[in-house]
């Protein structure tokens, strides 16, 4: 493992959880999901933060969970969709390890994330240009965020990795 952490990073339904266990796994390496962390240090699920607390206090506690991966070593860091959203998180990620941005087509993405309640943001998603728009909004802050950019489109899991240890 060239890089002390491997940050990754894009949009819901691009398969970061999936990728992320796989590449610890090859990497014989540690890894984190920060979504699970918040969840397991909330001790609720996602949805329920947005519902009480709204999404700026998720987005706080978010930063304050990234900021403690951060100092992880040999960790693989699969990061909520929202995380590119805060420059003080983008600053993070740079200087901490190398961040991988994994992209999908919206029409992908949607089917990926259909029938998933858990997801608050996409809880009244119905079609393709829902996703369409919301990854319009995000891009910049993708594309800013990603040292490495690997597309997941009719990919499997184990062929993104390889991508990803190629290139990282
Ligand atoms: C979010 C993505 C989710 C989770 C939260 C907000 C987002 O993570 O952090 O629902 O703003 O894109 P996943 O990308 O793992 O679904």
């Amino acid at each position: 493992m060239k890089q002390d952490k491997i940050y990754l990073v894009g949009f819901m339904g691009t398969g970061k959880t999936t990728v992320g266990k796989l590449l610890a796994k090859r990497l014989g390496c540690d890894l984190v999901d920060v979504d699970e962390e918040i969840v397991s240090k909330q001790q609720m699920p996602i949805s329920k933060i947005f519902e009480e607390f709204g999404e700026e206090c998720f987005r706080n506690i978010e930063t304050q969970t990234l900021v403690e991966v951060s100092k992880k070593s040999r960790t693989v860091v699969s990061c909520g969709g929202g995380i590119v959203l805060k420059p003080e998180n983008i600053e993070i990620l740079r200087q901490t390890g190398v961040c991988v941005l994994l992209t999908a087509q919206p029409q992908t993405i949607l089917e990926r994330v259909s029938n998933d309640t858990s997801r608050p943001l996409l809880s009244n998603v119905s079609g393709v240009e829902q996703i369409e728009n919301m990854l319009e909004k995000r891009e910049a802050y993708y594309r800013n965020a990603a040292e490495i950019t690997v597309q997941t489109d009719g990919k499997q899991a184990e062929e993104i990795v390889s991508e990803i240890l190629d290139l990282s």
